[in-house]
């Protein structure tokens, strides 16, 4: 009896044949489906197979060498795998990969926005995703070496919508220590900026007091860049954290070291106090009329939110607070940003599907508020 069904089914298998579906009320029995239909089926592109970029976004080789013709954009994402500035669990080399996997169901193709109705990867900006900087992962120097000249070379790229303008760039992490070089770049093509900081901690910390008491390049790390980029006057005294709420390492001098970095504090729980607007408001009013850089630790977000990270610190934000919180700056005139996530995520991918949205949050900023003018 066995032998007669497998003989069967090997018998149907062998005269396989194409599967016709009867045809659907309204639809001729051609445009069903498959786009282009059966016969000439499109095989143009596919929102979940291949190499993967930033939301479906084009790639574009912007790292090419002097010489080479490099296709124009506005604005570029740029990857940075690099994770050995961190304190506690590394893995941030595979944030870049990981937060274009997050990103994988946003498309241009279907990018409209259920609460503006606005579209911001098809308005008038060029947005590519530029892959990722060529980073060592044995000399943290020699690393973010290779991100200043990427940010370097992508910045001087020129910009599809004008002449006048230097494309902008959105950093995927990677550890914190990565926004140094795009800090760098900014201030190059922008002077100081006013940083506004995402995380649950303030990354000011003094390199004496924050690794450097090993070796001096130890003290360049994810927790005192933002005390380095103020010693290297990369930004301005307007800056502003949110969501801080991890404890520091000396009880006063930590937060004066902030404070003379230009830094004031939005700490996690006054979202509970004053509420969102009163956030939103205090950042908006922080940073008025100034050139802004916007950077986002995805542990800013309560480790419920985003388990996969670095430093993880309990008590954070949601991610719904946080993209009405990015959504509502607005207006502001956005000059660079980054988020940074790294791996060790759970099977739902949660962290990667928030660090996705975020991304398109800042990009989405960057779209609203073009910056042409430069230096
Ligand atoms: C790039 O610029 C060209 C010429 O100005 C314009 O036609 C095109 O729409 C721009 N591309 C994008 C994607 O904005
Ligand atoms: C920032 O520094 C300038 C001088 O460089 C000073 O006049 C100003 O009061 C400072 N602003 C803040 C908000 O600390």
């Amino acid at each position: 009896m066995a032998f007669i069904i497998s003989a069967l089914l090997l018998s149907n298998h062998a005269s396989a044949r194409e599967v016709v579906f009867p045809p659907t009320s309204g639809y001729a029995t051609d445009d069903q489906i498959i786009l282009g239909g059966y016969n000439d089926p499109d095989i143009s592109h596919a929102k979940f197979g291949g190499l993967n970029t930033f939301a479906n976004l084009p790639y574009v080789h912007c790292l090419a060498k002097e010489g080479e013709e490099v296709e124009k954009f506005d604005i570029a994402i740029l990857g940075a795998p690099f994770d050995t500035g961190v304190t506690a669990r590394p893995g941030a080399r595979f944030g870049p990969s990981g937060i274009r996997r997050g990103s994988q169901r946003i498309s241009p193709a279907a990018g409209w926005s259920i609460y503006t109705g606005e579209n911001v990867l098809i308005e008038w900006a060029k947005i590519v995703d530029c892959g990722d900087a060529p980073l060592t992962f044995l000399d943290n120097t020699a690393a973010l070496a290779q991100l200043d000249k990427a940010h370097k070379i992508v910045s001087a790229r020129r910009t599809n919508a004008s002449d006048k303008a230097v494309p902008r760039i959105v950093t995927l992490g990677g550890d914190h220590t990565t926004t140094l070089s795009a800090l760098r770049s900014t201030h190059d093509h922008w002077g100081a900026v006013s940083v506004i900081h995402f995380d649950s901690h303030i990354d000011t910390w003094d390199p004496e007091v924050l690794g450097g008491g090993i070796s001096h390049y130890a003290g360049l790390n994810h927790g005192t860049f933002l005390h380095i980029a103020h010693e290297e006057g990369l930004f301005r005294n307007t800056s502003i954290h949110a969501g801080i709420r991890a404890p520091v390492i000396r009880p006063k001098k930590d937060v004066r070291n902030d404070l003379r970095c230009g830094f004031e504090i939005i700490k996690a729980r006054d979202i509970d106090r004053f509420g969102i607007q009163e956030i939103i408001d205090r950042l908006k009013k922080r940073v008025a009329g100034t050139k802004v850089y916007i950077s986002v630790d995805i542990d800013v977000l309560d480790p419920t939110f985003a388990p996969a990270t670095g430093t993880a610190e309990v008590g954070g934000w949601s991610t719904r607070e946080l993209l009405t919180i990015l959504d509502s700056l607005e207006g502001l005139e956005v000059v660079g940003a980054d988020v940074v996530a790294p791996v060790y995520d759970n099977a739902g991918e949660t962290t990667v599907l928030a660090a996705a949205e975020v991304a398109l949050a800042l990009i989405g900023l960057m779209v609203n508020k073009p910056v042409f003018g430069v230096m």
